[in-house]
Parts: C-alpha cells; sequence; structure tokens
C-alpha cells in the first residue's frame, strides 16, 4: 500500500512570519508587528505606548495595562516588518515550490492587508490584489492554495479599540473578512483554515508562570466567540460555493502518560480533552463536547451562549479536521519529573525520545498516533498541514546547505504517515512547516530554519535575501516524485 494517487505534498507558511511589507499596499499593523526578535533565552516583547504616554515592552503573551497602545520604536528589531520579503519575493518562491514538486501551498492572508483596522466598509484593494496574484501565480504551476484566513496577526484596532476576541463584535467583523475572500477568490481557492491552531488559547495556560485562572474563564469566552465565528464561516464557503472545502486547524498538541500508574493515564487523558478534543470536537461535531462542564466547572466559566450560536455551530460543521505536530509530550502527576519544551505543549521529558536543538521531542510514531486517533474520533479526511524541523543550518561558501537533520525528521513523518495511510485512515495532505526559512513565531529568530530553501537572512535583520536550495530540497522533490515511495 501506498500515498493515494491524488495526495497533496506541499509546504506550509504564515503571512507575518515571511511576508513582511507590514506598512506596504494598505495593509494596517497587527499585534505581530509590535513583536520584537528573542532568542531561545530572550523572550519576544510587545512593545506599546501607556495611557500615560510611557514607552514601555511586555513579554509576548503578557497581557497590556488598560488603554495601551502597541508601537513600534526606534531601537528594537521588529522580524516580521521585513519577514523574507515573500511580498516582493513570491514568483521566485512559487517557482522553487514547483520544481520541488508542490502539489499544495499553505498561506495565510493578513486580515489588516483586507481590512486595515478590520471595521472598514469596504475593503483595501491593493490587498485583494495581492493575493490573487499570489493566487494565479500557483495556479500557473497546478498549485492548490490552502488558505488560512486568520494566522495570529489581529489587526490591532480590533485588539485595542474593540478588545480583541472577548468582544462578540468580532464574530460579524470575522464573516465579514472571510465572505469577502470567499466572493474574491471563489474559483482560484478551495481549501481553506478558519484559525491557525484554534486551542492555543487553551494552551498558553501551561507555559506561561502564574497564569491567572480568572484569565483562562475570558479564554473559554473568547474560544467560543471564534467557535461560533468558524462555524459561520465554514457555513458561509459552502453558501458561495459548495465546492469550497473548509477545515479547523488545531495544535496537535500530543502527549503520553509519563508512566502507566493509573494517576498519569488519567492525568493525561484529561490534559487532551482540555488542551486538544475541547476545540476539535466542536468544529467536526457542531456541539460542545461531554466533558466541556467540567472544564468550564473548573475555571468558574458561565459562557454567554446564545441560542443562536448553538444553531451556527451545528451548520457549520468542518469537511476536514487538520492540525500542526512537532513533537509529543508526557504527562504526570510526579512534581520531580524532568520538564521538556514543545510546540505549545510542556510536560515531562520523554526518556525514549531524542530533542531537538531547540528542546522539542522528536517523534514521528506519535504523528501515526495521532492520526488514527483523529480518524477514529471523526471519520472526516485529515490534513497534516505543519510539521517540520527548526534548525540551525550553514550556508557554505559554494552556496550548498548539508541538512542531514532535517531529511532525517522529515523522513520519519513521512513513513510515519505511510503508515497511518495503510492502517485505514483518509490523509489528504502534508505540508511542511516553514518550506522556506522564515521568522520563528516563537523565538522571532531567523537562525531556527525550517525550510528546505534557505533565505539569507540573519537574526539582527541583516542579509542579501537571497534563496539557496539545501540537500534537504532535492530530497523533497524525490519524495514528492515518487509519491513518498522513494525516501533515502
Ligand atoms: C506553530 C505555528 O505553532 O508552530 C507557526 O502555527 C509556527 O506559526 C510553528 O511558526 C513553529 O513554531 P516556531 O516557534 O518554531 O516558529
Amino acid at each position: 500500500m501506498a500515498f493515494p494517487k491524488d495526495f497533496m505534498w506541499g509546504g506550509a507558511t504564515a503571512a507575518n512570519q515571511c511576508e513582511g511589507a507590514w506598512n506596504v499596499g494598505g495593509k494596517g499593523m497587527t499585534v505581530t508587528d509590535a513583536s520584537t526578535a528573542g532568542t531561545l533565552t530572550e523572550p519576544r516583547y510587545t512593545t506599546y505606548v501607556t495611557k500615560e504616554g510611557e514607552k514601555k515592552k511586555a513579554v509576548m503573551f503578557e497581557e497590556l495595562p488598560k488603554g495601551a497602545h502597541r508601537a513600534v520604536f526606534d531601537g528594537y528589531y521588529y522580524p516580521c516588518h521585513e519577514g523574507i520579503d515573500f511580498y516582493h519575493h513570491y514568483k521566485e518562491d512559487i517557482a522553487l515550490f514547483a520544481e520541488m514538486g508542490f502539489k499544495i501551498f499553505r498561506m495565510s492572508i493578513s486580515w489588516a492587508r483586507i481590512f486595515p483596522k478590520g471595521i472598514e466598509d469596504e475593503p483595501n484593494q491593493e490587498g485583494i490584489e495581492f493575493y490573487r496574484n499570489v493566487f494565479k501565480e500557483l495556479k500557473k504551476y497546478d498549485i492548490e492554495p490552502l488558505v488560512t484566513i486568520y494566522h495570529y496577526d489581529l489587526p490591532v484596532y480590533l485588539e485595542e479599540d474593540l478588545g480583541g476576541w472577548g468582544n462578540r463584535e468580532l464574530i460579524d467583523l470575522y464573516e465579514k473578512y472571510a465572505r469577502v475572500l470567499f466572493n474574491e477568490y471563489k474559483g482560484l481557492v478551495k481549501y481553506w483554515l478558519t484559525f491557525n491552531e484554534i486551542n492555543s488559547p487553551l494552551l498558553i495556560r501551561s507555559f506561561v508562570p502564574n497564569y491567572p485562572k480568572e484569565k483562562v474563564k475570558d479564554d473559554l469566552q473568547l474560544l467560543h466567540h471564534q467557535f461560533v465565528a468558524s462555524a459561520r464561516v465554514v457555513r458561509a464557503a459552502h453558501e458561495i460555493d459548495p465546492d469550497m472545502k473548509v477545515g479547523t486547524m488545531v495544535a496537535g498538541v500530543t502527549s503520553y502518560p509519563l508512566r502507566c500508574h493509573p494517576d498519569d493515564v488519567i492525568a493525561n487523558q484529561k490534559r487532551q480533552q482540555d488542551d486538544f478534543y475541547y476545540c476539535c470536537d466542536i468544529m467536526a461535531r457542531g456541539e460542545y463536547p461531554y466533558f466541556a462542564q467540567r472544564l468550564w466547572n473548573e475555571f468558574d466559566a458561565k459562557l454567554d451562549i446564545t441560542d443562536q450560536d448553538l444553531v451556527d455551530l451545528k451548520e457549520g460543521k468542518v469537511d476536514m479536521v487538520t492540525f500542526s505536530y512537532y513533537s509529543t509530550g508526557c504527562t504526570t502527576v510526579d512534581p520531580n519529573a524532568e520538564k521538556a519544551k514543545g510546540n505549545f505543549s510542556t510536560g515531562a521529558k520523554n526518556p525514549y525520545l531524542k530533542y531537538s536543538e531547540w528542546g522539542w521531542s522528536i517523534d514521528g510514531q506519535g504523528l501515526r498516533y495521532l492520526l488514527n486517533e483523529l480518524y477514529g474520533r471523526y471519520q472526516l479526511p485529515l490534513m497534516v498541514v505543519e510539521n517540520g524541523l527548526g534548525a540551525v543550518d550553514q550556508l557554505e561558501e559554494d552556496g550548498s546547505i548539508h541538512d542531514p537533520y532535517r531529511i532525517a525528521y522529515t523522513k520519519e513523518h513521512v513513513l510515519a504517515m505511510k503508515d497511518a495511510v495503510n492502517d485505514g485512515v483518509n490523509l489528504l495532505a502534508y505540508t511542511y512547516w516553514g518550506c522556506i526559512d522564515l521568522v520563528s513565531a516563537s523565538t522571532g529568530e531567523m537562525k531556527k530554519r525550517y525550510g528546505f530553501i534557505y533565505v539569507d537572512k540573519n537574526n539582527d535583520g541583516s542579509g542579501t535575501l537571497k534563496r539557496y536550495k539545501k540537500d534537504s530540497f532535492y530530497w523533497y522533490k524525490k519524495v514528492i516524485e515518487s509519491n513518498g515511495e522513494d525516501v533515502d
């Protein structure tokens, strides 16, 4: 058995991490535009001006004081402002994706490029045309776009003046924005994802120290608004073009019990429910799961859910379940267990796994496990829309980059997907994350490179932006050509 004939191989990016041109073409400012560059040891900061006019910075994810406005200061470096300048290099980049044989390319649209503040009556035509040109360029090579409508880069006006997703008004604004996209790109874009890693608001509590219980309560309400917004947009897509397929996108934070002690097993089951299934169940099944009330009780949350919300959720079930997958974690009730990092996942260190330079575990089998779990639970088509290895690469004098570690990582995950397909899972696509080097979301670095394509850009913003093919570029081309058969 092998990958299905029409399996879609490709890569993934997000607007705020690669586009650059942050204040070009009528684009408004987004929350990520005020994020500085960090490193593995130094956090990213949000820079802002207080109500009283004082210039300040806060660690990313920290709440800003009331009345504060994000602002850009001299003397700080903001890596998303230029990204890898995909905005001006997209033709060259897409040609390279085509050379690798991509069948699908996941990208996101920056809301603020379409509605600079998020509240305008009419969309920004320059933004609309930019993405139309990108989609046309992809079509030229028969590459299917897979478009994330919202990938962390909320227009600042919506965050600061309207209060962000805690405000119900955002549901209407998001639907309006998505309807513009569906009407404009009907016939060009078939596959859509509503929210990147929709479970991320719930994951934050496990890695921000002393995250207040009150805040989780707000996050549960905020998420409810996102669920309804997502459902309404799924329904809208189907109305506008019945051929459109819309998926949820969840951070695939898989975890195992550290020991077979029943306390660890129960703790892990609860963690999976709270961190993953709470969000995925509602998107796929159109109603909150049975354990939702237990979670709300824990945080004393009494959600504002209207009768119409329940109808919207039912009518806006997704067509497919998609997720990011980088690493797995372990759960234990033992407070002395050694801790590990991961993509949003924290928890105990797994003694059977290797860890990347950024401390994320490498676990291909976990992907097979998750694919089986999800398919068994929902029987919906699946896509792996993010997976990859962030590592330090060396550009040699002759322009080559030897990255056997990335090939080994990706091979392990390709084989795991193949196993899952043989298990009977209906898997439609694989979009490798950061197929071209881009700005890391968690650390803001360039040094944490994922790409098959190297971009000459450094942590401090220096570099020519020239693109180079890594060894993994040729390897992935072969994988695609052989439809996953030749992985050596
Ligand atoms: C996911 C995000 O959480 O992980 C991406 O959807 C992000 O935006 C990716 O880039 C990898 O994380 P990082 O921090 O290594 O960039």
